[in-house]
């Protein structure tokens, strides 16, 4: 079916197999029409992907995956993110390692003790973030399914930053475009006051160079590539570094630009990490179960290798 819409991030986009409601004046859509459980054909490839460039967040509802079905959709648009988890992953949960276990539950099953190490660390999802920036090669794709869901509370939002940077006075985007970050995961998990990493842990999590200011090829936008992840701007001191970082950030995640997504069982929310930030929103997970599960596929090279 081909669909028109008036709202901008719609307009004129035309789909055979999907149909497109917008979630924001600036960014994403609710899509329909296809059962991602399925191998698709390339042509319906071909067009979720178009979709996924143009819309950066996708909705897909009453997706019936397991983890087996949804690592198989993943894989059909690249190759999925090694190792997951950092820490105590001896008491990993799910025996798949291609998904990304984003719950409160231990391998038990059972909701995590208040005080349980990987409770804290979890909770750096809470932060404005981009999947996996603190990996020298970052993440392309996030896909996170909806499992078991709280009955308040824990939503998601999400924000695009090529609409970010278009916002941008044009001193602003001259100052910073040329800008070179470095992303560790201590660095967000500091901003919590988690410090608890072991000398293996921090030795796994030297910090990354990534551009601050990024094209996102296929659309040909310009985004911020921003991330809790960022803990220092080469050739800047660090409070100095930091202080525009918040600036950014907090510009970057006004209100109007904002989608709050509110999970329904079944649903897969993807997007394009090289072009969106995202944060969870806490809820009462010391009494509630909530289990979300996620794929990451890994973008083509680290950011500095990218042309701008
Ligand atoms: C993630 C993430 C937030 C949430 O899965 O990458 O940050 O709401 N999730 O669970
Ligand atoms: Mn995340």
């Amino acid at each position: 079916m081909s669909v028109s819409l008036a709202s901008a991030p719609a307009a004129g986009f035309e789909s055979k197999y999907l149909t497109f409601t917008p979630l924001n004046p600036h960014f994403g859509a609710c899509a329909e029409g296809l059962d991602l459980t399925r191998p698709l054909t390339v042509e319906q490839r071909n067009e979720l992907r178009a979709a996924m460039n143009h819309f950066a967040v996708l909705v897909f509802p009453g997706q019936q995956f397991t983890d087996e079905t949804q690592a198989a959709f993943a894989e059909q648009f690249g190759t999925i993110e090694a190792t997951p988890t950092l820490v105590d992953q001896e008491r990993r949960r799910l025996p798949n390692m291609k998904i990304n276990d984003i719950s409160n539950l231990g391998a038990d099953g059972e909701i995590l003790a208040v005080d349980d190490r990987r409770r804290m660390f979890n909770l750096g999802n809470l932060l404005w973030h981009s999947d996996s920036s603190f990996k020298p090669t970052p993440a392309y794709w996030s896909m996170l399914h909806a499992r078991v869901i709280p009955p308040s509370e824990g939503e998601t939002e999400f924000i695009d930053t090529r609409v970010a940077w278009d916002h941008l006075p044009e001193k602003m985007q001259a100052e910073i475009r040329d800008l070179v970050t470095e992303h560790s995961l201590i660095f967000s998990r500091m901003q919590l006051g988690f410090e608890a990493f072991s000398p293996e842990e921090a030795a796994r999590c030297k910090p990354v160079p990534q551009r601050l200011v990024r094209r996102h090829a296929e659309s040909g936008r310009l985004a911020l590539y921003l991330s809790a992840h960022i803990g220092r701007i080469q050739g800047q001191q660090t409070p100095e570094a930091m202080a525009l970082i918040r600036d950014l950030t907090e510009f970057a995640t006004q209100r109007a630009f904002v989608y709050q997504h509110r999970w329904t069982v079944k649903d897969l929310v993807i997007w394009d990490n090289r072009c969106t930030m995202h944060r969870g929103l806490r809820y009462d997970d010391k009494l509630y179960p909530r289990d979300l599960r996620r794929v990451t596929l890994e973008d083509i090279a680290p950011t500095l290798e990218q042309p701008v």
